[in-house]
């Protein structure tokens, strides 16, 4: 049947295979059940090409619990009974009529960065499909834009393409950025905070924040040259704050809650070019994983590693755990990467692990076909990074190193800036530009 879903029809037992008919202007998804065989049944996720080769249908509850007409105005649920007088809550409002749930709808709560609910208006995000690359097929000059563009606030839609190429390559080259930490902190600003900018900005008490860069223990923005960094109390025991090389890594993987956007540029490079950065899509790298040997990519998804930092000279221990590859719980996409192996420390079996030889022996054996994709020099982006060169990467996804570099007598030292930014902001900004 091709008219609007009416999920509270279906059994509970019974899961939804949605359908799209494309010989229809506006597509319409059709009930079976969970055994029909219909090769012709299509993904939710119409807009990202699934790393996994066929996705999961979506069970009626959840999309019960996606029903508009149980949220108010202001999107929040207005089917929980509360107790006037004591806040106890009572229950759920039962009864409730279907709105009609479009096909676009459907697809927009089950992405990779979900709206779990949209008004009732029925806005729904549609997002651009993602862009998995190597070091040969990133297209970077495509990615390249003017950093005053997207720093100007009357050029929304410059800021909204830099941030469309962050959401489809996590990647992004700006040209001409000034060499200060100012100008750092007023292109995070293009891309955390609320998606509207108004102008002249309203009183204080509705303007309730720009946000800006993320407080880490390297301060709010930072400011180095070669091994020494300007300003005092900040963490400079990283190995970043060296001259050798730094293996591929996401940043402030011992963080509960690793960093949306990595910030980085270049003030003053080293004179003989060395210290050239590198890149490499870590998306694309679980998804040669998965393909060549989805036992190994299974593991890296469910075994918890701890990540530790240590920094007695200014008082920080910091911890966070999570696996090297994080997958969406219900379809098994590839939704965040944490990967640093200087500041990984280890991991524990399940306790009723029978065999603790073969469970430590399984990981090694990911983590080296692990390495060896991210050691793979053709999966590998590598740039030498000019003066006034900004490259902002999406750090739950793209990986980020550097080569050694070399300082001639006297000369003055490589200077960089740069900052990180909220991942929640980051997702925020893109569910405000791509819901429709
Ligand atoms: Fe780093």
């Amino acid at each position: 049947m091709h008219q609007a879903l009416a999920p509270r029809l279906l059994k509970s037992n019974q899961f939804i295979s949605l359908t799209r008919y494309l010989s229809t202007s506006q597509p319409t998804y059709s009930y079976s059940s969970l055994n029909h065989d219909d090769k012709a049944d299509r993904s939710l996720h119409s807009s990202h090409p699934p790393l996994l080769p066929s996705s999961p249908h979506l069970p009626p509850q959840f999309i019960d619990s996606a029903n508009p007409s149980n949220y108010d105005e202001n999107f929040q649920r207005n089917d929980v009974e509360i107790c006037e007088e004591s806040g106890v809550k009572r229950g759920l409002i039962k009864g409730k009529e279907y709105t009609n749930l479009s096909s676009k709808y459907l697809d927009s709560i089950s992405t990779p960065h979900p709206i779990s609910c949209t008004p009732q208006n029925l806005k729904t995000f549609q997002p651009p499909s993602l862009s998995l690359w190597t070091g040969s097929t990133l297209p970077i000059s495509s990615l390249t834009l003017d950093y005053s563009s997207v720093v100007d606030p009357s050029s929304s839609s410059a800021t909204s393409l830099a941030l469309s190429h962050l959401y489809t390559h996590g990647l992004l080259l700006l040209k001409n950025s000034p060499p200060t930490e100012s100008s750092i902190y007023n292109l995070s600003l293009s891309f955390t905070g609320p998606s509207i900018v108004f102008n002249p900005p309203p009183p204080p008490s509705v303007y309730t924040s720009n946000s800006g860069p993320l407080r880490t223990l390297y301060g709010s923005t930072w400011s180095t040259t070669t091994n020494s960094i300007q300003g005092s109390n900040t963490s400079t025991s990283d190995s970043a704050y060296s001259q050798s090389s730094l293996p591929l890594h996401t940043d402030n993987t011992y963080f509960n809650t690793p960093p949306g956007l990595q910030i980085f540029g270049m003030v003053r490079p080293a004179e003989d070019g060395s210290g050239r950065s590198t890149y490499l899509d870590g998306f694309k790298a679980a998804s040669k994983l998965r393909e060549i040997c989805p036992q190994s990519f299974n593991i890296l998804t469910k075994t918890i590693f701890k990540y530790r930092y240590i920094d007695d000279i200014t008082g920080w221990h910091l911890e966070g755990c999570g696996p090297i590859i994080e997958v969406d719980n219900y379809s098994g996409e590839v939704k965040g990467i944490r990967h640093n192996d200087l500041d990984r420390v280890g991991c524990l079996p399940d306790a009723g692990c029978v065999d603790v030889s073969s469970f430590y022996n399984e990981v090694n054996s990911a983590l080296q076909k692990w390495d060896d994709i991210v050691n793979d020099e053709e999966n590998k982006f590598v740039i030498g990074l000019k003066e006034g060169d900004c490259v902002v990467v999406y750090n739950r996804r793209v990986m980020h190193g550097r080569e050694s570099f070399r300082l001639r007598e006297g000369e003055e030292g490589r200077s960089i800036v740069g900052c990180y930014t909220g991942a929640d902001e980051l997702e925020s900004r893109w569910r405000c530009l791509f819901t429709k």
